[in-house]
């Protein structure tokens, strides 16, 4: 299955469990000034989170093009992204974790096809002072329903993430529990940082192993939950059974949910084996015109495209969903995610406006599955090719101020006045 498959499989997988499809939200929360950016499927459900009553029902499912911005500077690895799809199942007081566990282990089995044996789970270890008890109960479910499968799933207390790396897994273990910094989930992150009045809880994540080869020493031990090398997170179930209050203790919520978060573009990748996400079908098309474009392989200049297909990617979503590039807010990321993909692009030799072809080949790999992309395509095309225009010019004066200093050494001052005044990139 590749990566358009994949969600409308688990889209139909879940209408079939009876959940409702609900329209994504939009990339900018609305009436939520708390983050600049949708980041993920649960934000614009909040308040049904909390207890109030959805229209569509108990159970919904959607797909959630999400931007996390925050790690800009980090993409390059061969799985993180500032823009992805995450898929999402709700149950808000509906089913909880029996339901949850086995249905999305037959999702990447059943449905995706996916190894069993290749799956790893953590859950939550508990935490005394907060009051909050170890979650056997979500591991009891794991182990039943990977033994309906023929495995044996052994459980250990790793602890927190160092202890991890310390130690490492051994042959038949499989479920792992992990303190609040791991397995809680809360907008905060970790259990300590749940904001006063969020709904949050214990959550139990699903890793692949793509085999030590792809391991690193440098990480430590491989274990699933690194998210590094060998192994690489799938989905998020949080089973949302607390809310944080005032004193900052910990209250039962009077309805339990589930929030589910799966990320599309690392489930194809396990669908196909490939570690490097940047392979399947929703980003390969854009590396393969990069590779066009600048004459150059993917193999030898990997960072470089990563960064061009995935800030593009980044960029066309965010002029779908209306925002332009500016110096403030969105459109200051949205302007940097540019910039940067122009850089890149300079540094792989491309020194014509190139945005004019690219664009079009990842709106259209979106089209069918979101008719907004097909109604603002030429607009959002136009957007783009214009803010490459203006930075290329730029970037011109740019080298006129660097001609003039005729092969001299540059000083620190130098380059930052050409980088802050000249938008010059500093790699240059
Ligand atoms: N909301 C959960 C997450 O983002 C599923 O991981």
């Amino acid at each position: 299955m590749d990566a358009h498959e994949i969600r409308n499989a688990y889209l139909d997988y879940q209408e079939r469990l009876g959940h409702v499809r609900i329209d994504r939200a939009p990339l900018i929360p609305r009436g939520d000034g708390s983050t600049l950016f949708t980041g993920s499927g649960m934000q614009a459900l909040l308040p049904y989170l909390l207890g109030e009553d959805h229209p569509a029902g108990t159970r919904l499912t959607d797909s959630q093009p999400c931007v996390r911005a925050q790690d800009i500077e980090d993409v390059g690895d061969n799985r993180h992204t500032t823009f992805f799809e995450m898929l999402g199942n709700w149950s808000l007081g509906d089913y909880f974790k029996a339901e949850q566990i086995p249905a999305f282990l037959s999702f990447l089995v059943d449905e995706v096809g996916i190894d069993p044996n290749r799956l790893y789970v953590t859950a939550f270890i508990g935490d005394e002072a907060a009051g909050i008890p170890r979650d056997d109960e979500a591991a009891r479910i794991w182990q039943a329903a990977f033994a309906e499968r023929g495995i044996e799933a052994g459980i250990v207390e790793m602890g927190s993430q160092a202890d991890g790396d310390a130690r490492g897994v051994n042959p038949g273990e499989r479920i792992f529990f992990y303190d609040g910094s791991e397995n809680w989930w809360s907008r905060g992150g970790s259990l300590e940082a749940t904001p006063i009045g969020d709904p949050c809880g214990p959550d139990s994540e699903v890793f692949y192993d793509f085999g030590p080869e792809n391991h690193a020493p440098s990480y430590g031990r491989a274990r699933p939950a690194s998210d590094r090398g060998q192994f690489m997170e799938l989905g998020n179930q949080v089973f949302m059974q607390y809310r944080r209050v005032e004193d900052g203790s910990f209250v039962e919520l009077e309805r339990r949910n589930v929030d589910f978060g799966g990320g599309l573009e690392r489930i194809a990748a396990a669908a196909i084996h490939s570690p490097d996400v940047f392979r399947i079908s929703l980003l390969r098309p854009i590396v393969e015109q990069i590779e066009q474009l600048s004459g150059k392989s993917y193999e030898e200049h990997t960072l470089s495209m990563r960064i061009i297909a995935d800030h593009l990617r980044g960029a066309t979503f965010l002029a779908v969903d209306g925002v332009v590039p500016s110096n403030k807010e969105q459109g200051y990321v949205m302007r940097r995610l540019v910039r940067r993909a122009i850089r890149e692009a300079l540094i792989l030799g491309i020194s014509e406006n190139f945005f004019a072809e690219l664009v079009p080949t990842i709106a259209d790999l979106y089209v069918d599955d979101y008719p907004e992309v097909r109604e603002r395509r030429d607009e959002v095309v136009a957007v783009l090719v214009k803010e490459e225009r203006s930075f290329r010019r730029t970037l011109k004066g740019g080298l006129k101020a660097l001609a003039a200093y005729k092969g001299a050494t540059l000083t620190g001052a130098d380059v930052f006045l050409l980088s802050d005044t000249h938008g010059f990139p500093r790699e240059l």
